[in-house]
């Protein structure tokens, strides 16, 4: 339709017809209708049945006949046709899953993650959706908040990067077989304090443009046409009512011309938060914040009549939200094609193929993170006889990871089934010897006689794997935790069975980082999984026996206790850094220590080990002077000293000496994911300019400054590889 046809279609709709479109609903709300009396579902956010043919939006309709079926009926009832807007969470994949975002970002590969998004697209796609709630952005610092597994971890630029190549992947210039993008939850949502879901954010408004803001834009910048305000409040204002962030950054500072959808209920919420008085005053203050889409509620739809009765809104304020959502309709280009791309012949075909599978296994291949590998215990030979295969995740179905859309544990590859393929040959001995669940209510002489005789079983076997951690459902939405270890049962188990085997190694899972402190000084090896996908045991069996090398690296930092969160990298000295932070309390007391511990992390943010070795040379500049119009390259010869060919993200770090404000002590500009054969070096380069160098420093002005600066090169965020250059204005 051309924009005349949207201005005259919006002229002709009845004001009941406008507050539809700006309205989302659950599918089953029609999938289930009778048609009589309201007893179903819509009664309880207010509906009539007649309303339900007014709406504008769907979301969690599964499978092509379902979309095509319901689209069909539904526009036969609309007035004036208009087709509904099919959404629907595609987290990390729609059928088939790759990892957990948590861990695909650990891959530092964007165009496997584009790759894998663009899979996703497609399965979803055919099924019948328009639009996916994703990427989340929003950046990670506190493992006890249980939806970092959705996320692409601590880092700013690595979250810019994965998240704009998720939308890449998803979008795809809105070719065939795609899916529009919905970026979430804006903003800041993943630091609720304590680490409790939905919590209130306190954040300077500097620590929100620097390290909040950035990834949400760059994904707008991808090409995301639609955002989610956050369930949570930042300085206690809701985010759905946050006028400052929703009006004055997103539409006026960034010029933001997409839609808005809230979260789930989140309109409601707002009068539960104490925000708003009454659902009528919701549906005011929304109004003129700039939401256009209300997601599983209907305050606007039941009350905006009378605030526009009361002069409390405008009808300009109900035509500039509905023009917004019937523009994005026709983006899709619903009104020649209502069922876009839903074909059940060509999804079955698609979904779950080998290509897809493929795909899904080597991305689970580059998420998993080496943490340990003491004597080089991993790769195991595959000439072994006997292989003891223990814990709750030996034959586990349930690794594909939480929030799967229409992923189902039945498909999936669990370890034993991966080695089980592959090696056909080796006895594998196979005992669970406890549960994967968090809170335990079996007797401890219970728990250590289940855990005894799985260690018999290690310590008859050529070699062991101790398949630990945290259980899938145990992370994502309203999963936060307030202890990160694992479970007592499988700290019992990791204890009897470790000590009974030499090469015995540990495959831990999991959706976010763990406190794995107690066992890993018991573990030779320690291979992070995360929650790898349909593909998991798959890739597990490859990586354990060497097919291919561990290559991932970590997108937030593990910590060595629960009580050392929130803990990131990319911190500030303050003004009493301890000297030392590997070592407990020393040596001055009043520095910014813990008596108990150390203050660095049991692993850092882009730590990752390998079958092999990799030498950096010095960092070289190709000048030690930056202008501002000028460029450095910054180089490091990168060499494969082992004797296997693996991949190595070399990342590039820069400081900044001094600012107007207390500046990070390292921040990751960029980084390439290279392979090696053995022997094999490559010089690898990065590019600074003054740009890179900008933050939001003192008076929120935005901008550089002239002095010194460091460019690090290295394998993890620990690197003291740098050289020093000048920044000259
Ligand atoms: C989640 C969103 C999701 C929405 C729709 C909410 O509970 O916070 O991430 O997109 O539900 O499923």
């Amino acid at each position: 339709m051309t924009n005349e046809q949207l201005e005259k279609l919006l002229s002709e709709l009845s004001l009941e017809e406008k507050l539809g479109q700006l309205t989302q609903v659950e599918a089953n709300f029609y999938l289930e209708h009778t048609g009589s009396d309201v007893t179903g579902p819509e009664a309880n956010i207010g509906l009539a049945p007649d309303d339900l043919k007014l709406m504008g939006s769907v979301l969690n309709c599964v499978g092509a006949d379902n979309c095509i079926q319901l689209q069909k009926a539904f526009m036969e009832n609309h007035p004036h046709h208009i087709p509904l807007l099919i959404m629907q969470d595609v987290i990390h994949g729609y059928r088939t899953q790759y990892p957990v975002p948590l861990g695909l970002a650990c891959s530092f590969n964007d165009d496997l993650t584009e790759a894998c998004a663009r899979m996703a697209a497609k399965e979803a796609s055919l099924e019948g959706v328009h639009v996916t709630f994703g990427p989340m952005v929003d950046i990670s610092r506190d493992a006890r908040w249980g939806r970092c597994m959705e996320s692409c971890g601590e880092d700013v630029t690595l979250t810019k990067r994965m998240g704009s190549a998720m939308v890449r992947g998803f979008v795809h210039d809105g070719g065939e077989n795609t899916v529009a993008s919905c970026v979430k939850h804006f903003c800041a949502y993943g630091a609720p304090e304590a680490g409790r879901d939905y919590n209130n954010v306190e954040l300077s408004e500097r620590t929100l443009r620097q390290t909040y803001l950035p990834g949400y834009k760059a994904a707008l910048d991808a090409g995301a046409r639609w955002i989610m305000p956050s369930f949570n409040s930042i300085g206690h204002l809701p985010m759905t009512a946050n006028g400052y962030i929703l009006k004055d950054i997103l539409r006026d500072e960034w010029g933001f011309d997409g839609a808005i959808i809230s979260d789930y209920n989140a309109y409601r919420e707002i009068q539960w938060h104490g925000a708003a008085e009454s659902m009528k005053d919701v549906a005011e203050i929304t109004r003129h914040n700039g939401v256009d889409m209300e997601m599983m509620s209907a305050t606007t739809f039941l009350h905006s009549k009378e605030l526009l009765e009361e002069g409390r809104i405008t009808m300009e304020e109900i035509n500039t939200s509905v023009m917004r959502i019937l523009q994005e309709k026709n983006r899709l280009g619903l009104f020649e094609n209502p069922y876009r791309f839903a074909d059940k012949t060509a999804a079955e075909s698609y979904i779950l193929s080998t290509s897809c599978r493929e795909l899904a296994q080597q991305a689970a291949e580059e998420s998993a993170v080496l943490l340990k590998n003491e004597g080089a215990l991993l790769p195991f030979g595959k000439d072994m006889k006997k292989l003891a295969l223990i814990g709750p995740f030996a034959a586990e179905k349930g690794i594909k990871g939480a929030w799967a859309c229409a992923g189902r544990d039945e498909e999936t590859v669990s370890v034993y089934e991966g080695i089980k393929t592959m090696l056909p040959d080796v006895e594998i001995l196979v005992d669970a010897g406890c549960s994967y669940n968090l809170l335990n209510d079996t007797p401890i002489d219970v728990l250590t006689a289940n855990a005894e005789r799985a260690a018999a079983l290690a310590k008859e076997a050529d070699a062991v794997l101790l398949c630990i951690g945290e259980y899938q459902d145990y992370s994502g939405e309203g999963n936060s935790r307030c202890e990160i270890r694992l479970p007592l049962q499988q700290r019992i188990l990791a204890e009897k069975v470790l000590k009974e085997n030499p090469n015995a190694a540990v495959l831990l899972f999991g959706g976010r980082p763990q406190d794995i402190t107690d066992i890993e000084p018991m573990a030779r090896a320690i291979l992070y999984m995360w929650q790898p996908g349909t593909m998991g045991g798959a890739a597990a069996a490859r990586l354990v026996f060497g097919e291919v090398a561990p290559s991932g690296k970590l997108s937030m930092t593990f910590p060595r206790s629960v009580g050392q969160e929130p803990i990131y990298y990319a911190h500030q000295t303050t003004g009493r850094p301890v000297a030392d932070p590997n070592i407990p309390g020393a040596p001055f007391p009043y520095t910014s220590r813990y008596l108990d511990m150390p203050t660095s992390p049991l692993y850092a943010f882009g730590y990752g080990l390998s079958y092999t070795t990799f030498e950096y040379s010095p960092v070289t500049l190709d000048t030690d002077t930056l202008t501002v119009d000028g460029t450095i390259t910054a180089s490091a010869t990168v060499k494969n000293t082992g004797n296997v060919t693996a991949k190595e993200s070399v990342q590039f770090y820069v400081r900044d000496l001094i600012g107007t404000v207390a500046r990070p002590v390292k921040e990751l500009k960029d980084f390439k994911k290279i392979t090696l054969a053995p022997g094999e070096e490559i010089v690898v380069s990065f590019t600074i300019t003054e740009e890179d160098l900008r933050y939001w420093g003192k008076d929120l002005t935005y901008g550089s400054d002239a002095g010194t600066f460091h460019a690090f090169i290295g394998p993890d965020s620990n690197t003291q590889n740098y050289a020093e250059f000048k920044l000259v204005k």
